[in-house]
């Protein structure tokens, strides 16, 4: 089958995560790279041997680009996203999506409208531990849901705020801990545990020159029932891996970064001991905890591969745009709650 060509716009840091992906996959061929500043396409274009378009206008009309990843600052997303729909590309999109639920809409419409996949990356949903614990929780086996939170307590030096202009900012990274690095674990949070109704938090920036906050705590109501608590940071040294615990009535789950470290449940299944000798000790993905680098291309892997079998074989994409949307929605609710001081109501 002929293989989908791919262009990458932002050449930035994640992009370079994206082409190693695109590098070890047999369906996909990088075609190359557009960036605003048309030196940092050039070098990534040189390391991995495609080409770099000077303007977006040239990278738009190649026919041999089917599809795009889109690497660029948050809060920009959409300038890259509405002229690539309007282009027909397919889309992956960087997370989040955008960083309100407006311009989700608007991105999520334009790709309906021109009849392209639009893709959020949430790559670490796909690492064996959550998925496990997802299947456990649609089998029921939690019973009655009681608890579902998130930890993340992470460390980011300020040299990594200062690293480009738009990290740390409202206008373009949408938020702090909770919008850039937490996105993930908040994905997994409502996947598994279903959707909130309401959520109070807390905000503060403690350790670094920026805008936005470096600690957060909320504490949040599910539509099940149960509650939930999210503690995120950027000013824990050295870094700590991420933990997400599910406790109900009938059993309890705890992922600590791609590990389970607990999976207890009143019945049990044949899988449950072959899940804990796989799960348990293994800790291959290496953490961002401390190093937002310090992360593996597998996951991206993973989601460019099932964008272009969706394009070839038109089965529906592991995950979609609104799933990219419900995130930004939840994550906004939250600084809606610390800047009114009131509970957001969903
Ligand atoms: N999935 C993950 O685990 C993960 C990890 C890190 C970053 N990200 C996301 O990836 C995105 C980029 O982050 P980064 O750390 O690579 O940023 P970066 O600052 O390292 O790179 C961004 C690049 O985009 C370019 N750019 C800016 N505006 C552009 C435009 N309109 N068109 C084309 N190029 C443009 C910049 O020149 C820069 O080279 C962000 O949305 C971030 O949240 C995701």
């Amino acid at each position: 089958m002929k293989k989908v060509g791919f262009g990458i716009i932002g050449a930035g840091m994640i992009a370079r995560f994206h082409a190693q992906s695109m590098a070890s996959l047999e369906n996909v061929k990088l075609i190359g790279f557009f960036d605003t500043s048309l030196s940092a396409a050039v070098k990534c274009a040189e390391e991995f041997n495609c080409k770099a378009f000077s303007t977006f206008e040239e990278f738009l009309a190649d026919s041999e680009i089917e599809a795009v990843t889109i690497a660029t600052p948050s809060g920009f997303h959409h300038l890259s996203v509405i002229p690539a729909a309007k282009a027909k590309k397919h889309i992956l999109c960087e997370k989040p999506l955008e960083i309100t639920t407006e311009k989700c809409d608007e991105l999520i419409a334009c790709c309906r409208q021109n009849k392209v996949y639009l893709i959020p990356v949430f790559q670490t949903r796909f690492y064996p531990a959550i998925q496990k614990v997802q299947q456990a929780a649609k089998q029921g086996r939690f019973g009655k849901m009681l608890f579902a939170s998130v930890r993340m307590h992470w460390y980011r030096e300020q040299s990594y705020y200062d690293s480009s202009s738009w990290r740390g900012t409202w206008a373009v990274d949408g938020g702090g801990a909770l919008m850039n690095q937490a996105i993930h674990h908040i994905d997994q949070l409502l996947w598994i545990a279903g959707d909130a109704t309401s959520v109070s938090a807390l905000s503060a920036t403690r350790t670094h020159q920026i805008e936005v906050e470096d600690n957060l705590a909320a504490l949040v109501q599910f539509k099940s029932g149960a509650t939930g608590t999210i503690e995120v940071s950027t000013s824990c040294k050295p870094g700590f891996p991420r933990r997400l615990e599910f406790t109900g009535d009938c059993g309890s789950a705890v992922i600590e970064e791609d590990n389970i470290v607990r999976w207890v449940f009143d019945q049990t299944y044949p899988e449950d001991e072959a899940i804990l000798s796989d799960l348990r000790a293994k800790n291959e993905n290496a953490a961002g905890g401390s190093d937002p680098r310090n992360i593996k291309a597998d996951g991206h892997a993973l989601q460019i591969a099932d964008l272009a079998k969706a394009i070839r074989s038109g089965h529906a994409p592991m995950l979609d745009a609104e799933e990219g949307r419900r995130t930004v929605e939840f994550i906004c609710g939250v600084y809606n709650s610390v800047r009114t001081g009131k509970s957001h109501i969903f």
